[in-house]
């Protein structure tokens, strides 16, 4: 039987028994995709742009699912590779409930003497810190948890915000939100004008998506060809994600492990549904 609907790299899955292929099923891979690609090569002409008093800053916006926390572990492999040192936070990512500031000098890596200072700025060695370690940059996930908190907060980290932007630190700001942090930016107008907004858009049935589909295919450990981006598969598949990326990779997920418990070996509209009404039901 013809393998070539399967990439190369992951052919050798093809023998595997069922249950190990249900759980490669279940990894989170990367395919590239335009709105994916032009969001990264943004970033990296902001990051890569000549140092500037004021900083450009971005934020990538788009609703829950929409893609933004792939596109930073993606920029996180891709920007081991530059001369610019990148840094990333993850605001949800904060058990120790500390404020933006000390949760921003911790990714920095700043020491702990430093970091305990009560003072609400930021401490004066700082910027020789981001010289040395060439920082040019701190992409932040979950960018609407800064701008989001109680009064109090919510100013001191927007004035953080604006500081580290400008001199003597010049960091671009790299936001990655819903459209909770547009609003929040959009209440400090001297921000705002600092920020580039762009869009994560939703799938459509476009030559992009029919593109993404079968190079998500070409990673599903499947014996048979599914075809997902032929006519009646791609509308199923827009139609119950209404277009969120996060809906699209679960229902492509479900299925396909649907195909492979029933051995039918191939997604079709009845593992889609199957999938949809019955997703975590399967046996092995
Ligand atoms: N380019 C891509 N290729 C393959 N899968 C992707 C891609 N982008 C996102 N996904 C998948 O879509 C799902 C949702 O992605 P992700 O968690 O990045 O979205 P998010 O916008 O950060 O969501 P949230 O708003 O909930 O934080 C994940 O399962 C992820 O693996
Ligand atoms: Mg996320």
């Amino acid at each position: 039987m013809s393998e070539s609907h399967v990439k190369d790299s992951r052919r050798y899955m093809l023998e595997l028994p069922v249950k190990e292929r249900v759980k490669i099923v279940h990894q989170d891979i990367w395919v590239d995709c335009p709105q994916s690609l032009l969001a990264l090569r943004m970033i990296k002409n902001i990051i890569q742009s000549p140092s500037q008093i004021q900083a450009p800053c971005m934020l990538v916006c788009g609703e829950g699912g929409s893609g933004k926390t792939s596109i930073v572990k993606q920029l996180k492999f891709l920007s081991r590779k530059w001369d610019e040192h990148v840094v990333f936070m993850a605001l949800n990512e904060n058990p120790g409930n500390l404020h933006f500031r000390d949760l921003f000098l911790e990714a920095m890596g700043a020491a702990r003497s430093t970091r305990v200072k009560i003072k609400p700025t930021l401490p004066a060695e700082l910027s020789e810190f981001i010289a040395i370690r060439c920082v040019r940059a701190i992409v932040i996930d979950e960018f609407h948890d800064a701008l989001l908190s109680n009064r109090t907060d919510q100013a001191k980290t927007l004035s953080i915000l604006k500081g580290l932007s400008g001199e003597p630190y010049c960091l671009s700001v790299i936001g990655f939100g819903t459209s909770l942090a547009r609003n929040a930016l959009r209440h400090d107008a001297q921000l705002l004008r600092r920020y580039y907004i762009h869009d994560l858009p939703k799938w459509t049935e476009s030559e992009n998506f029919r593109a993404f589909l079968a190079a998500y295919e070409e990673n599903l450990p499947l014996r048979k060809p599914s075809s997902l981006y032929s006519e009646d598969l791609l509308k199923f598949l827009l139609m119950y994600s209404d277009g969120v990326m996060d809906n699209v990779v679960k229902l492509i997920k479900h299925a396909a492990i649907v195909a492979l418990v029933s051995g039918e070996e191939q997604i079709t509209i009845d593992c889609l549904q199957e999938a949809m009404s019955n997703p975590w039901a399967y046996k092995m």
